[in-house]
């Protein structure tokens, strides 16, 4: 099953990026950092978002107009009052159909996961405004996990579908990584 073997397959990805991330999230120390910091993610999933957008859509996968998106991002923005900052540029993979879309989106769904822990992280320092992102579904969490990967699972049979939507996945989680080693922050559009 896909949803087995992709996550041994993008561990590596995930791990370089999770590093990348913690070791910005650290080095915040008030909101104006935080907001470095959510912008990041607001550039990467907003862009990501467009590109996927063409190929999935509510039919293939549950929940899909109620998942938490790059609004909640500009909400939280918002929130803590930064919301006309400059955005870092990003690069997304090139997304040309369904599998490819399901393997960024598996990227984005799966960052609920580790957005718990950040919230965890950012509270110890202080910062408990603007987290509406991060906190994700709640208690909803698994559920909507396992409804996401049942669907991944039933939409992706053979093993050149699996490798299609695994390098999706992985050229997803390299491109963000690579947004957080910008030091200095371009303005987009
Ligand atoms: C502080 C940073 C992060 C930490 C500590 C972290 C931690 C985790 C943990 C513990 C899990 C496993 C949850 C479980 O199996 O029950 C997980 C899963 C996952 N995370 Fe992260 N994560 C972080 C950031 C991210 C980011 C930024 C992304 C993507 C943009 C991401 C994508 C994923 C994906 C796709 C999974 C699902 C793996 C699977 O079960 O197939 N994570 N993360």
């Amino acid at each position: 099953m896909i949803s087995i073997t992709i996550k041994k397959a993008t561990k590596k990805a995930h791990l370089d990026l999770e590093k990348k991330v913690i070791r910005q999230l650290k080095a915040i120390r008030n909101e104006q950092d935080y907001a470095d910091f959510l912008s990041y993610f607001y550039a990467y999933f907003s862009h990501l978002e467009k590109a996927l957008g063409p190929f999935i859509d509510e039919s293939s996968i549950p929940y899909y107009n109620e998942r938490r998106n790059a609004t909640y991002l500009k909400r939280d923005l918002e929130t803590i009052g930064y919301e006309n900052g400059s955005l870092p540029g990003t690069v997304v993979p090139d997304i040309h159909n369904h599998l490819e879309a399901l393997g960024a989106l598996y990227v984005m769904e799966g960052s609920v996961m580790g957005g718990k822990i950040i919230v965890k992280i950012l509270e110890k320092q202080g910062i408990t405004r603007g987290v509406s992102f991060f906190s994700g579904y709640g208690e909803h969490t698994e559920k909507k996990w396992t409804a996401f990967t049942k669907a991944m699972d039933e939409q992706v049979t053979g093993e050149a579908q699996k490798a299609t939507v695994i390098r999706a996945a992985n050229e997803t989680f390299a491109c963000f990584a690579k947004v957080f080693d910008h030091g200095n922050k371009i303005l987009q559009e």
